[in-house]
């Protein structure tokens, strides 16, 4: 039996690594991450190559990546000592960003995924300090550990996870938040949510393979970003995807129009909207 393109919910990283390959290559690129195409493998270019329709909106992922660079470019200079990203797949931020070499950087993710990243990064110098946590966040446990263990050792943390919370249940996602928001030293979390009617979308095309994987897609709050107030979390800003590309000049022809509407980031029922997040912990 041949392997299926998408074999597990790591391999979405791969994928998520050839639209920053991508962007690298242009000449007008928003950022450059020179160990994208080196991470994605052919695997990844396989997936991109085969998911047409996600292709075709490669602004969407692009600029997820640099809405989420400058959310954290602007917490750093207000103070933030501390990166906490969940789900960091093959993203190389460390790498790429100037970031001061204090900054304490953490990525956890699965073994497999990460065990690959050290080994196709070896010889290569990020610019603060990283260290990496092999752990499945389903395991509630020792997440908690860890949780308890970065907030008692960091003043200022920022929490990314960018392209995991689809992948939970509202439940799962509401005990994750709720898990974060009990370290008072866990100040910000940036993270993207879609709408319900963006989730069907992107189910029309990958949504078996990514079933079959063990990956389905199953967050997409029907009341939008004001979930997670829910949870001790307040949005600070948000961007709707959409909109960022239209103020970065990489709408599609097809799309350019709605650009001209305006920010509307509440629920959104049936409409496709996806969101790129920075919240804030609620104090009380
Ligand atoms: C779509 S990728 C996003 C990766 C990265 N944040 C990015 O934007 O490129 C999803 C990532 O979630 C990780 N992931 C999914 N479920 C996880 C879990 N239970 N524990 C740890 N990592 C998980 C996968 O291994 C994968 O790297």
């Amino acid at each position: 039996m041949t392997e299926p393109l998408i074999r597990n919910i790591s391999d979405t990283a791969r994928w998520a690594a050839v639209f920053r390959a991508q962007e690298t290559e242009r000449p007008d690129a928003l950022f450059r991450d020179p160990l994208a195409r080196r991470l994605a493998g052919e695997r990844g270019q396989q997936i991109a190559t085969a998911m047409t329709m996600h292709t075709k909106n490669a602004w969407s992922w692009v600029m997820r990546t640099h809405v989420v660079d400058q959310y954290i470019e602007r917490q750093l200079a207000g103070g933030v000592d501390t990166i906490l990203n969940l789900a960091a797949g093959l993203d190389t931020r460390p790498y790429r960003m100037a970031v001061p070499s204090t900054l304490r950087w953490i990525e956890v993710d699965l073994p497999e995924l990460l065990a690959y990243k050290e080994q196709m990064l070896k010889g290569e110098k990020p610019r603060c300090k990283v260290e990496r946590i092999a752990l499945d966040l389903a395991d509630v446990a020792r997440r908690r550990a860890l949780f308890t263990q970065v907030g008692a050792s960091s003043k200022r943390v920022m929490i990314v996870s960018e392209g995991l919370l689809i992948y939970l249940s509202p439940d799962d996602v509401g005990v994750l938040a709720t898990d974060l928001a009990k370290q008072p030293t866990f100040r910000y979390w940036v993270l993207d949510v879609v709408s319900p009617g963006l989730m069907e979308m992107l189910r029309k095309e990958g949504g078996a393979e990514l079933e079959r994987a063990g990956a389905p897609f199953k967050f997409a709050p029907p009341e939008g970003p004001d979930i997670f107030r829910r949870y001790g979390w307040r949005p600070l800003e948000v961007q709707s995807t959409l909109k960022a590309a239209h103020r970065a000049g990489r709408l599609p022809w097809p799309l350019k129009l709605f650009g001209f509407f305006p920010e509307m980031n509440g629920a959104q029922g049936k409409r496709p909207w996806g969101g790129l997040c920075l919240m804030e912990r609620s104090s009380e």
